[in-house]
């Protein structure tokens, strides 16, 4: 077995609990996309066997730089940025910025401010000099720094969850997300972050420590996208509907199950446009309000299940060490993609919170038609 990537995974519970099967050389679940994967790559009964095979595979890798890419050069603050589309509709890598030193200026912090709006996520490369404190700094210029799941009063206290268990001394509103190949982990299957709490973060960051030779990346979908592409007569039935959010054992506090009802249509606070809030994660039914007979809630649901993820709606970040993206939760879904193992990968993530309070929950204000 590996050494754990933080020392505090060596006493805890969850962690050896679930190393038991690396112990008993059982491969990873084929119930996750993770231990699916590695079977598809090579097919083993022994978790060591599976492994070597894997790791046969990526042994020759090497990093490199290919090809032409396309970027808008910009002047800011004095500051040759390069932005680079990752997709047409979502995903900007800006280029040529420091973290921690060129966002004292607030132009540029209201530069990036607009384009994180503008392209929903915004990454960035080679930070990896960015302390943790140099991250919640980076971070205050955007809004208010949030608990590791949004707002103060959800502070989840579930045994259940490994990602919770890894605390950083001094920051307590960091979350690390470890994997590694005894305990593999990843955040799968579309999400908002922390939709089961009222007021959900307004934004996430996330950096990334140890990055996987190949695999790992995390997808971003356009929220405004899948609204935009439901079909008209859903669009109009849901419009006015509200949907339960419902969270995870991982976030139990005391044992109960934390749920929010959220608009089913939400209007993005800052831009005004609709987005489809619902996300099959945390979603699984309409309020009981609306009396939506089951089998038409069901229907729905699937429409907008066909929504999530699509291609061209969607982009997919690349991670490096020192990688950092952002994305606006409150109109872009993200998953990692689990097919990594065994590999290691160690993200940090932060969730900022609205500066104006009055923005932070959920609501629709229809638009002229
Ligand atoms: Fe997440």
């Amino acid at each position: 077995m590996a050494e754990p990537q933080d020392p505090q995974l060596a006493t805890n519970p969850t962690y050896l609990q679930r190393a038991e099967r690396a112990k008993a050389d059982k491969p990873p679940s084929r119930s996750t996309p993770l231990g699916a994967v590695a079977q598809v790559r090579s097919p083993a009964s022994s978790r060591r066997q599976m492994m070597e095979g894997i790791l046969a595979q990526d042994r020759d890798l090497v990093p490199g730089t290919f090809g032409t890419v396309y970027y808008k050069p910009v002047t800011v603050c004095g500051i040759d940025l390069k932005l680079e589309p990752v997709q047409p509709s979502i995903g900007t890598v800006v280029h040529g910025i420091d973290l921690a030193r060129d966002l004292d200026d607030p132009e540029m912090v209201t530069f990036l401010r607009e384009l994180w709006l503008e392209r929903r996520v915004i990454m960035f490369r080679n930070q990896a000099h960015l302390t943790r404190d140099g991250m919640v700094k980076f971070a205050e210029h955007f809004g208010e720094i949030g608990a590791p799941f949004g707002e103060r009063e959800h502070m989840p206290n579930s045994p259940h969850d490994l990602n919770q268990q890894v605390k950083v001394e001094g920051i307590p509103n960091m979350l690390v997300l470890p994997s590694d190949e005894t305990v593999p982990n990843a955040a799968t299957g579309w999400h908002a972050d922390a939709t089961w709490q009222p007021r959900p973060p307004m934004g996430s960051i996330l950096m990334c420590r140890e990055a996987p030779p190949v695999g790992g990346d995390t997808c971003f979908c356009d929220c405004h996208g899948m609204w935009e592409g439901l079909p008209l007569d859903i669009k109009e039935r849901v419009e006015h509907l509200r949907a339960v959010h419902i969270g995870s054992v991982g976030h139990q506090m005391d044992g109960v199950t934390p749920v929010a009802v959220h608009p089913v249509a939400r209007t993005h606070p800052e831009t005004g446009r609709t987005t489809l809030y619902v996300q099959q994660g945390f979603v699984r039914r309409f309020s009981e309000e609306h009396g939506v007979p089951e089998d038409e809630e069901k229907a729905i649901l699937r429409q907008m299940k066909l929504q999530e993820g699509r291609p061209e709606y969607t982009c997919r970040f690349r991670w490096q060490p020192g990688s950092v993206a952002m994305w606006d939760n409150r109109c872009v879904l993200h998953t990692a993609s689990a097919d990594f193992w065994p590999h290691r990968r160690l993200m940090e993530r932060l969730t900022i919170l609205d500066f104006d309070e009055s923005r932070r929950t959920p609501y629709y204000a229809p638009q002229e038609h």
